[in-house]
């Protein structure tokens, strides 16, 4: 069984996974969700106004004061910036799975930041949250997003041929990927 926790602040070696604030919101619009490097990488469209990720915001926060919502922002130790958001969802409570998945604003990417605190979020699912499986998927033509799932111990299960069809009409392959807990563990004695 899932033993929700809302979202608690995690701590790693250069970041904060910390809930997010009203405050943050210019921060997210600039760092990722106007970006379309980001935003081709994921479903949806990239923001074109600040109102459009200040009612992002403001659904996540509402979010905040239901504890089977885990949420977070990524702050980056060093400068107090926020760099990135990563969340799990889609808790499925008759198989205790869910989903993971996260973005970071392009001039943090391939610096071992999104290893890191996806890292963080699978060992907070499991140690935490009991959660048995997590899972995420990606694009075919975004790698990068594969490489972090391997690096953190997950298995890819397979490709899912157009399996969406993103803010530009593409449709796009997505390669699957997800880890059990029993492996976690028995890999993380
Ligand atoms: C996916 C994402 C979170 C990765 O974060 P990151 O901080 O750049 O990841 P890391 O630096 O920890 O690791 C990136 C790895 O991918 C590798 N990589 C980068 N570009 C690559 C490419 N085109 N082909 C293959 N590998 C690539 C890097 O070399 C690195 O692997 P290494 O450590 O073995 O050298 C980030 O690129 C991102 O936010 N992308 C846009 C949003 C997105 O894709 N979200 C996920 C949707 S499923």
């Amino acid at each position: 069984m899932i033993t929700y926790a809302g979202t608690l602040e995690i701590e790693t070696d250069r970041l904060i996974l910390r809930k997010m604030d009203h405050e943050d919101t210019q921060s997210i619009f600039d760092h990722w969700l106007s970006d379309e490097r980001v935003s081709d990488n994921r479903v949806s469209a990239a923001h074109k106004s600040m109102s459009e990720t200040a009612e992002r915001v403001v659904r996540i926060i509402k979010g905040y004061y239901k504890n089977d919502f885990c949420y977070w922002g990524i702050e980056l130790k060093s400068t107090k910036e926020l760099i990135g958001e990563i969340d799990l969802y889609d808790f499925d409570n008759s198989t205790g799975n869910c989903e993971v998945s996260y973005s970071l604003g392009y001039r943090w990417w391939n610096q071992g930041y999104g290893t890191e605190a996806l890292r963080a979020v699978v060992d907070f699912g499991f140690s935490h949250m009991n959660v048995h499986k997590i899972s995420a998927a990606h694009n075919t033509d975004n790698p990068a997003s594969g490489r972090i799932m391997s690096k953190v111990g997950m298995q890819q299960e397979g490709i899912i041929r157009d399996k969406i069809r993103n803010s530009k009409n593409q449709y796009k392959d997505c390669a699957v990927w997800g880890i059990l807990q029993e492996d976690y563990q028995k890999n993380n004695l």
